[in-house]
């Protein structure tokens, strides 16, 4: 089983996958729980551009290209075809949201993305309006990088509420406590 967790920073996916997690290791299932921008070269060099300035668009694109690949082929079809939960805190359809806003158009980056990498099984969008979320990054004590705009915020939540109606799409309110949260993502999942 393949699931994502999308949406913009501030909906708690990291704290939900990890949950999510936890609850499949609870019924013996294995996981591997995983992020993107991922922890190897390629991510690392996306995570610290958004501190230390951004590669310009055609590169950044390439390069979430590149860490996405390798992450495929290292670790998430390997696990799938191991019959491994795989879970995932982000995928193309970041690259659909922040790169689209870039000026890359959606659509082609969805082919581009979906020629090599596996479509999921459940993509689960944490939904909410950007002032919450804006604060919650604020009470993380992160202060809003060039990721994180307003505007590129509310950009990015309508093209993942554009996804909405995808038949392995559901949209998750997060405007919620933790618990009721996790309860909403447990009645989403397939049976
Ligand atoms: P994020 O997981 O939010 O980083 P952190 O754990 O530091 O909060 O990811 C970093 C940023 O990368 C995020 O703002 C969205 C962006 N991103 C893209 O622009 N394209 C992509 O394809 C992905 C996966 C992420």
């Amino acid at each position: 089983m393949f699931i994502v967790f999308e949406g913009i920073d501030g909906t708690g996916k990291s704290t939900q996958a990890r949950r999510l997690a936890d609850h499949f290791r609870s019924q013996g299932r294995e996981v591997v729980l995983s992020r993107e921008p991922t922890d190897g070269p390629w991510g690392t060099l996306l995570r610290n551009s958004a501190q230390t300035g951004r590669l310009s668009p055609e590169e950044e694109l390439e390069t979430f290209l590149k860490d996405r690949r390798q992450h495929v082929e290292e670790l998430i079809s390997p696990a799938l075809a191991a019959g491994k939960v795989v879970i995932l805190d982000r995928y193309y359809f970041s690259t659909m949201a922040y790169q689209g806003l870039r000026g890359f158009d959606t659509a082609q980056i969805r082919r581009d993305n979906e020629a090599f990498a596996p479509v999921p099984d459940l993509l689960l969008i944490l939904d909410l309006d950007v002032d919450t979320a804006l604060t919650r990054i604020g009470a993380r004590g992160d202060t809003a990088n060039e990721f994180e705009q307003r505007s590129n915020l509310a950009s990015c939540r309508e093209t993942f509420l554009s996804l909405r109606n995808e038949p392995f799409a559901r949209v998750i309110d997060t405007n919620a406590s933790p618990d009721e949260v996790s309860a909403a993502i447990l009645s989403a999942l397939p049976l």
